[in-house]
């Protein structure tokens, strides 16, 4: 709109002052011959005397004699094309730089008494105007720009609000937090709509998850009574091991390894279902990371019922640090850690403390010089029933691979992170738990 303006407003002031101009050329010129006509004295009085206005300069060529209003513009300062075309007996119009500032310059023959007139407007006004008319609208329209954009940025930030609140709340049930909700908008109908709907779903989706963890973890506990009643009868069998001939000692042997498998994978299932159902059973106690590492290892030697050989390294500026943590469930990560380490590894070699380098945190890694896990395994060994090819076929007497979900699931709880890794000497593998320091000894 500013550069329309402009250019209209240009066109309107340009061509007014050349009409202008160009009717006062031809009365000064009506002047100028009726007074050479009548053979006047002073010709260059009269031609001063013309009413020119400011601005404009007269020069009238009387038989090659010049005579100007302005001691700066003569004979030379016209257009050599405007004054051809005069001598060839045309009216003629030009615009063009005289003395170095832009001017309109008309030219009339006066055949009658060979002579002709000129007449030079200087633009230099109309091209001021302009300038300030060109200044002012460019900073409108830049304020008008900067105005519009901000309020656009205003309009749209309103109207993307509820979007983004989805989003976010969206983002928050992936992320676990399932009773997340929209609140309802009463002018908006759309939105209101949106809204419930989301509600909805939101609804159906926390109970079918609780409901399937209920499921699995009722499935648990009507498994757990009959398994006890199972181990009681083969302990009994176990004392009266020695009246049973060899085949029946090996089918107890059997029985009693399964069901040992039998009462862990029951167990688990039940940890797992009572997380999933969100019971927030995690009591912090807080402990020195020292005393922490080396009650652990000792209650998961207690549980294998076998020595380990790991070496425990804490770094003395974490040996007193304190962390904010749920004793059992750091002891259930070390038991099942050591445990497959023991299982697929060969044993833990080394058990690391140190401080994170990055943040207020302590990492602990679990190291073996076992054959390792590969790449491509790595994120899978975390999910449920996941057994890398390492633990062999399922019921050859392996693992159920609920241990590592467990270990992860523990681990988050107590606010940290769990990564796999190659060991320090490229063989075997490292699991590296990161956990907040506690407030108080950041
Ligand atoms: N230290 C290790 N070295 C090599 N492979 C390992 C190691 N720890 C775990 N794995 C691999 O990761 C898989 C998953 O381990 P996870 O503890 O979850 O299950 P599991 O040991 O098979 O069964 P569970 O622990 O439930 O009895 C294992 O089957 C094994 O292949
Ligand atoms: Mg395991």
């Amino acid at each position: 709109m500013g550069a329309v303006a402009y250019y209209s407003t240009r066109h309107f002031l340009i061509t007014d002052r050349q009409t202008a101009a160009l009717h006062q050329a031809y009365a000064n010129a009506a002047l100028l011959r009726n007074a050479l006509a009548s053979d006047v004295p002073n010709i260059d009085v009269q031609v001063t005397s013309l009413d020119s206005g400011s601005g404009t300069i007269s020069l009238l060529n009387k038989h090659g004699q010049w005579f100007s209003t302005s001691l700066t513009v003569g004979e030379a300062s016209l257009p050599s094309a405007l004054r051809a075309s005069v001598s060839h007996f045309h009216v003629a119009t030009q615009t063009s730089l005289i003395n170095g500032s832009p001017a309109y310059s008309v030219g009339v023959p006066l055949p009658a008494v060979a002579s002709q007139y000129f007449l030079v407007v200087s633009l230099s006004d109309t091209q001021h105007t302009l300038h300030v008319l060109l200044a002012a609208l460019a900073a409108a329209a830049a304020l008008t720009t900067i105005l519009g954009a901000g309020l656009g940025l205003l309009a749209s930030r309103r109207t993307m609000r509820p979007l983004t609140d989805v989003s976010e709340a969206a983002m928050a049930i992936a992320g676990g937090r399932l009773d997340t909700r929209l609140p309802r908008h009463q002018r908006d109908r759309d939105l209101s709509n949106l809204a419930s709907s989301f509600n909805e779903m939101a609804n159906q989706l926390q109970e079918r998850i609780e409901r399937d963890a209920r499921f699995t973890s009722d499935v648990s506990h009507e498994l757990r009574s009959p398994l006890t009643t199972l181990a009681a009868s083969l302990d009994l069998l176990e004392s009266r091991r020695a009246q049973l001939d060899p085949e029946g000692q090996q089918a107890l042997d059997l029985m009693t390894g399964d069901i040992g498998r039998f009462q862990r994978l029951v167990q688990d299932l039940l940890e797992i279902s009572r997380d999933d159902a969100g019971v927030n059973d995690v009591s912090f106690d807080n402990v020195a990371v020292g005393e922490l590492l080396r009650q652990s290892l000792a209650a998961a030697q207690r549980i294998h019922g076998s020595p380990t050989r790991a070496t425990l390294t804490i770094a003395p500026d974490v040996e007193l640090a304190r962390l904010e943590i749920d004793k059992r469930r750091f002891e259930r990560i070390m038991a099942n850690l050591i445990e497959n380490a023991d299982h697929y590894a060969g044993g833990v070699s080394v058990i690391v403390a140190e401080r994170s380098p990055s943040t207020s945190a302590v990492v602990i890694s679990v190291i073996d010089e076992g054959p390792g896990i590969a790449e491509t395994e790595r994120t899978k060994i975390f999910d449920r029933f996941y057994r890398g090819d390492a633990s062999g076929q399922r019921g050859a007497g392996g693992g159920s691979g609920l241990g590592l979900a467990l270990v992860a699931e523990h681990v988050h709880r107590n606010r940290g992170t769990i990564t796999v890794g190659d060991g320090p000497s490229g063989r075997g593998v490292s699991f590296r738990i990161e956990l907040p320091l506690a407030e108080d000894d950041v």
